[in-house]
């Protein structure tokens, strides 16, 4: 069986301590460590999510996002890691920055398919890379840690960095959901895209050259 040149493997997982002296296992990419979420991590998620701009690109967080709610989410994001999704948050290898999260979820461990969510919620360490750094990381582990066979999205289509950086990974467009959204006083459509191991695995052997 053909395999990706840059699986997660014993050089990019490692163990370290956050700064409650926890152990955690880590994957560090080019630019970017993806970490366990930590409690500390929602004081800065929870202004993320009430930041009109990413609620706009991550569709969900349409009512305020109070202290409680945030704790709630973190609460159920735990119990449910390690039967349908798993979260990292992301970090700045430059300076160590917590930058944002990255999950997958909805994991269908019979069919091998999931849905994929992620958030550069510091908006200056948006643009140089870590997106698509964080990406191939957990993609790496998805499909070849965990056996996903495919990885689905769904991206407002007016979203054009997201859709660009997920091509660029290889994702193809399955189908349109035709003003599907409403946002600002119009309907909006919503494109759903699949990626296949197969399909990541040849698209990475450019990725990993860029
Ligand atoms: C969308 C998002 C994940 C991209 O991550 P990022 O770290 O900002 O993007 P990267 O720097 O890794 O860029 C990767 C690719 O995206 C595309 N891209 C980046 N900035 C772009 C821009 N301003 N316009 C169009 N495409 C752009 C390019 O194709 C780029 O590849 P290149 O650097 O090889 O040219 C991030 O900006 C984000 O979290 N935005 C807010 C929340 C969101 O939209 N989440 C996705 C919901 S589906």
């Amino acid at each position: 069986m053909r395999r990706s040149r840059s699986t997660i493997n014993s050089t990019t997982s490692k163990i370290f301590y956050n700064i409650l002296g926890e152990e955690m296992i880590s994957y560090k990419g080019k630019k970017t460590r993806l970490r366990p979420i930590h409690k500390n991590d929602i004081e800065k998620s929870l202004i993320w999510k009430n930041d009109p701009e990413i609620r706009e690109n991550v569709q969900g967080y349409r009512f305020p996002v109070t202290e409680r709610m945030e704790e709630i989410w973190y609460e159920s994001a735990l119990n449910g890691q390690s039967r349908t999704k798993v979260i990292f948050s992301i970090e700045s290898l430059k300076d160590n920055m917590f930058v944002g999260f990255i999950e997958l979820n909805q994991i269908d461990w019979i069919s091998r398919r999931c849905s994929f969510g992620i958030t550069i919620g510091e908006k200056e360490y948006q643009n140089i890379g870590i997106g698509k750094d964080s990406i191939i990381l957990l993609f790496n582990y998805a499909f070849e840690y965990l056996n996903i066979r495919k990885i689905c999205l769904e991206v407002a289509a007016y979203n054009t960095k997201a859709i660009n950086l997920y091509k660029k990974i290889g994702f193809i467009e399955e189908g349109i959901l035709k003003e599907h959204l409403y946002l600002n006083n119009k309907y909006h459509d919503i494109i759903l895209m699949r990626l296949f191991g197969t399909e990541f695995r040849d698209a990475n052997q450019t990725l990993t050259k860029l």
